[in-house]
């Protein structure tokens, strides 16, 4: 990170964040550091001075391909958002522009009739991968999907809803107790469901690690690659994004049902029934 926009950096982060001090500030700004370039520091402080956020409070996750903070917003950043106030927490996921690799998001995009027309340069690609997460994400909400609701997006970095309890992001999916197990299981068809019959999407990369759990209740996140369910490959995907959670369910002790009873219910049934 050039010494211009570390400056930028310290401007951004707010030291003194509650949820930050149970964190080693050290492994934050390496975080940091590899997940952003220039460009990306210039959107963060265009976006801080624009009052839409405040400060970048923590990390939660950094991954290959995206890093996860935690921020606060600023007082545009509330009108935007007229349901969070002001100490309300948000999620900022930053798109790594430098690791996306257009052969492993292609099946994602092409045949998804909103994408039909796009530049293959990774910058560009970057952005639409990060604009189709927001777009999926937007759709999902509007259609009642346990999903963080989207504020906004610019290139390749994405604003949306923590899904969290006093300002701590929530844990992804593990289950305890049989009783527990089954009644998740069902709650999750339920959203694969909604996600389906109501948003029109096939999550496509669904398993326990893109599952929050709040209050016992479910949250899908990571939708970038969600297709609309008349891509080509839509079966392949939806049958995936079962298999995954029943296998999961299963070496857990339930007994999971057939996986084609479920598509079918899926696809054919009644909403309300799963
Ligand atoms: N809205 C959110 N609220 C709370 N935690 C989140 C949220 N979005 C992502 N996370 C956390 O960040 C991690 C990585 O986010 P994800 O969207 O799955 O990105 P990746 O593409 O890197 O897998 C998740 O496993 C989760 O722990
Ligand atoms: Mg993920």
């Amino acid at each position: 990170m050039k010494p211009d926009d570390k400056r930028i950096w310290e401007k951004l982060s707010d030291n003194n964040d509650r949820w930050r001090k149970k964190r080693k500030g050290k492994e934050d700004f390496q975080t940091i550091n590899a997940v952003i370039d220039g460009n990306t520091t210039k959107i963060l402080s265009g976006l801080q001075s624009k009052g839409i956020i405040d400060a970048i409070s923590g990390t939660i996750a950094s991954g290959k391909e995206s890093g996860v903070f935690l921020a606060n917003l600023g007082p545009k950043g509330i009108v935007l958002c007229q349901d969070l106030s002001i100490e309300s927490p948000i999620v900022i996921k930053i798109f790594r522009t430098s690791t996306l690799n257009f052969r492993s998001i292609e099946k994602y995009i092409t045949g998804d009739i909103r994408f039909k027309k796009y530049s293959k340069k990774t910058r560009n690609l970057v952005k639409l991968w990060a604009e189709k997460e927001y777009r999926n994400l937007s759709r999902s909400h509007l259609a009642g999907v346990n999903v963080p609701k989207p504020i906004l997006v610019k290139n390749n970095v994405l604003l949306m809803e923590l899904i969290g309890e006093d300002g701590i992001p929530c844990q992804l999916l593990k289950v305890s107790s049989a009783e527990a197990t089954q009644i998740m299981l069902k709650s999750i068809l339920a959203q694969i469901k909604i996600l389906y019959r109501k948003a029109g999407l096939i999550h496509a990369d669904l398993s326990p690690y893109n599952i929050l759990v709040k209050n016992s209740t479910p949250y899908l996140i990571d939708m970038s690659q969600s297709v609309i369910t008349s891509h080509p490959k839509a079966e392949e995907f939806l049958e995936r994004d079962l298999n995954n959670i029943l296998y999961y369910f299963s070496t857990r002790g339930v007994n999971t049902p057939e996986a084609e009873l479920i598509f079918d219910s899926i696809v054919n049934d009644e909403l309300s029934s799963i």
